[in-house]
């Protein structure tokens, strides 16, 4: 049985050239059992014909937010209860626009904004548009307020331009909106993920740290979270913003970056230790600023707790993942630490290759596992942070 069987869907088409392919896209959401309204706008009705959308769908089109014939005249209101989801293919950078901002000027944002059900959006716009600051930045808004975003493809446009902005075929679609309606992969779970770096205090105004950005584990969060997961996301001084629905806690210090964790640990699944902790503390913190006199000067330095050892250590732990950032021979120093660190899992990158690592936005890791290990090759942090996850949950038993 296809997971779209019965499965009510409120089918939005904005005005595109791509709005074309709804008629083929609502064929095959029938064929999977689903029954389909579909909802236009104004500028899809230039590109396709509700006569079209009535008979491909068996229902009639609505377009009017004030229609004397829907019950009450509040056909927004009983579409957007009626709908388990919302898919609006194509979705043009105008109604992204107006969707991100929360307006309600036509018959389908309202139904966006009345309704509950989750809504996937099939972005599907000139390259250049796609690309533009705004449109990027009204993405980042409707990603942030959990709206499923499909696509957009890259390639050749209907104006003749080569790039992002694609609408996905219709069979694409339908597979990435099978995954709304299934259970997702690390549903319930808490995890707890240390990010960035630490500081160690010198004096009032002095510290050492180290050039993480946090991006990684910021990326494993956010991903983690889109994945099902309740997560604690304990951050060294980093300038990232926190992701929706995470609770965060910033700390400074190694010793500080250590009772958190250990205290959002008592309750975890699976703790993620992504922060590039200084393994050095000054032994001393001078109480006042320290003033300039000799030549040189020497700082007395203490090891810092391994947090990661800690808990790994810890006889009810949760599945343990830690990163090790090497500059050669990455392999042998990833296992040995899998080992001596009692860990469950271990994703190691070769800090040494320029492009990925500490401050890119790219990375390249291999994991490694107590029966086995998988390289993940080149990509941005959010697919690699997914990549992983995904590993994480095919080894994962609870503690
Ligand atoms: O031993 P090394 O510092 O290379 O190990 C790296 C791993 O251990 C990372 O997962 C890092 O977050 C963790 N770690 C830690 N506390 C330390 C040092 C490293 O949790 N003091």
């Amino acid at each position: 049985m296809s997971l779209l069987e019965n499965k009510k869907i409120v089918l939005g088409i904005t005005g595109g050239i791509a709005a074309y392919k709804c008629a083929d896209l609502t064929r095959r959401l029938r064929e999977q059992g689903a029954i389909v309204k579909v909802v236009m706008t104004k500028g899809a009705q230039a590109f396709i014909t509700p006569l079209t959308m009535q008979a491909v769908s068996g229902n009639p089109v609505m377009d009017d937010l004030l229609d004397p014939a829907a019950e009450a005249a509040m056909g927004h209101i009983e579409l957007a209860k009626w709908a388990d989801t919302i898919l609006i293919a194509p979705a043009t950078a105008n109604f992204m626009a107006s969707l991100s901002q929360g307006l309600a000027g036509d018959l389908l944002s309202t139904i966006c904004l009345a309704t509950s059900a989750p809504i996937a959006i099939c972005p599907a716009m000139n390259q250049q548009m796609w690309a533009a600051p705004a449109t990027q930045r009204n993405l980042a808004t409707l990603l942030a307020d959990g709206h499923a975003i499909f696509g957009p493809g890259t390639g050749e446009q209907a104006c003749g331009d080569i790039g992002a902005g694609r609408m996905l075929e219709p069979l694409e679609i339908i597979s990435q909106l099978q995954r709304v309606f299934t259970q997702p992969l690390l549903n319930g779970k808490k995890i707890t993920i240390t990010a960035g770096p630490t500081q160690e205090a010198i004096d009032p105004v002095r510290y050492l740290s180290n050039h993480s950005s946090g991006k990684m584990g910021f990326a494993i969060a956010k991903a983690a979270i889109n994945l099902g997961a309740k997560v604690t996301l304990i951050a060294g001084p980093v300038s990232l913003a926190t992701p929706v629905n995470c609770q965060r806690i910033d700390v400074k210090s190694a010793e500080q970056m250590l009772a958190a964790t250990q205290q959002a640990c008592l309750d975890s699944d699976i703790f993620i230790a992504c922060a590039a902790v200084a393994d050095y503390a000054p032994e001393t913190v001078a109480e006042n600023k320290i003033k300039k006199s000799n030549e040189t000067m020497a700082i007395a330095l203490k090891r810092n707790p391994d947090i990661l050892a800690t808990i790994a250590g810890q006889q009810d732990k949760p599945f343990c993942v830690g990163f090790a950032a090497e500059t050669q021979d990455v392999e042998h120093y990833a296992k040995d630490k899998l080992s001596r660190k009692n860990l469950d899992m271990i994703a190691a990158n070769n800090v040494a290759i320029s492009g990925q690592g500490f401050a890119s936005d790219n990375n390249a890791l291999s994991v490694f596992w107590k029966n086995g290990q998988q390289d993940l090759t080149l990509a941005d942090k959010e697919t690699l942070a997914y990549q992983l996850l995904e590993l994480i949950e095919q080894n994962y038993s609870p503690k």
